[in-house]
């Protein structure tokens, strides 16, 4: 999304946040977050439910007061970067106006725009054109997102802040609709999204800043991303052992004892298990499997293997 921009472009970001920190009384839902997001660029944030994704979003988009730090869009503060009609949203709850047809109900929100887009290109860029006419309270669950994916682009923003946009969609929408944020991605704008998906943060963004209960844990590219969370987890039946000297073979990322069994979580599982087989010929049930997305998030926290299930603050 880089391509093609000149210095003006990127002198200033389109989003920028430093110390950014969230409580909600003991509960804290952001804790001391920076990133800078270049314009132009399309950033995922990713991260399991209860990270902080949404507040970090509502943060930057001014509509929840952070405790401390600071955020600027376009170099301004929130609020007025959304009057100028430099923001569009589509936020994780909301419900469309009711008894307006689809298209009475984005030409409405135009006409709160400076420039906005013509209707007709929006509806058919959403792929909302076939429901032009209905009323808004006769749509599907991906409809409806669709249709709010077309109230966040008529103002022609150039920054779009998507949380979640595609949790009511099927399989199939989904993929449509990403092609169709990338339409508009491709147009220059600055996109931030955030997900619980690993596929589409991988799929449909420059770059993916990972959250874990309240923190940034990983920044980078998609491949960069996707390689930290491929993290495996080796089991054994392994009576005796000492998981010390199991947590320093290599490729095993930390070690820990449950009963009877080891569980190894791996950075690189084949080289652990190599030298498992290797140096332990008594390992019995042997069984290795790829951690869950949620694991994997946890791991980049760096408490990966001594956390407790459920246990997140
Ligand atoms: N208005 C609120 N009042 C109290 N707790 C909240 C509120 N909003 C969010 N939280 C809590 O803050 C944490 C982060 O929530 P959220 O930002 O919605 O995460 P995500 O969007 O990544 O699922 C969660 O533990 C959530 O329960
Ligand atoms: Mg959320």
């Amino acid at each position: 999304m880089m391509q093609g921009m000149n210095i003006l472009d990127t002198a200033v970001a389109g989003v920028q946040a430093s110390g950014l920190t969230k409580s909600y009384g003991p509960l804290k839902a952001v804790r001391e977050i920076d990133v800078t997001i270049a314009a132009g660029e399309t950033v995922a944030l990713l991260g399991p439910n209860g990270a902080g994704k949404t507040t970090t979003i509502d943060m930057i988009l001014g509509l929840v007061r952070p405790d401390t730090g600071i955020v600027r869009v376009f170099g301004r503060e929130p609020k007025a970067a959304v009057r100028a009609g430099s923001v569009g949203a589509m936020l994780q709850t909301g419900s469309l106006v009711a008894y307006l047809s689809v298209r009475e109900l984005v030409s409405v929100v135009a006409s709160l725009y400076p420039r906005p887009l013509p209707v007709d290109e929006v509806l058919e860029l959403t792929g909302t054109e076939d429901l032009a006419g209905r009323p808004t309270s006769k749509l599907s669950g991906g409809q409806t997102q669709r249709v709010r994916f077309a109230i966040a682009l008529v103002g022609d923003p150039n920054l779009l802040v998507l949380d979640e946009p595609t949790a009511a969609i099927d399989v199939e929408g989904r993929r449509d609709f990403w092609e169709a944020m990338h339409a508009i991605a491709r147009r220059g704008k600055t996109v931030l999204f955030a997900t619980h998906y690993l596929e589409e943060a991988d799929a449909y963004a420059d770059r993916v800043v990972v959250m874990a209960r309240g923190r940034i844990v990983a920044d980078g590219s998609p491949t960069e991303i996707r390689a930290k969370a491929a993290t495996r987890t080796i089991r054994a039946t392994a009576p005796g052992l000492d998981v010390a000297e199991l947590g320093r073979l290599p490729g095993v990322r930390s070690a820990e004892r449950l009963g009877d069994q080891v569980v190894l979580s791996c950075a690189d599982a084949d080289a652990a298990l190599y030298h498992l087989l290797g140096s332990y010929p008594g390992l019995r049930d042997i069984e290795v499997r790829g951690a869950g997305i949620e694991d994997a998030f946890l791991e980049l926290t760096g408490d990966g293997a001594t956390s407790q299930k459920g246990g997140r603050p």
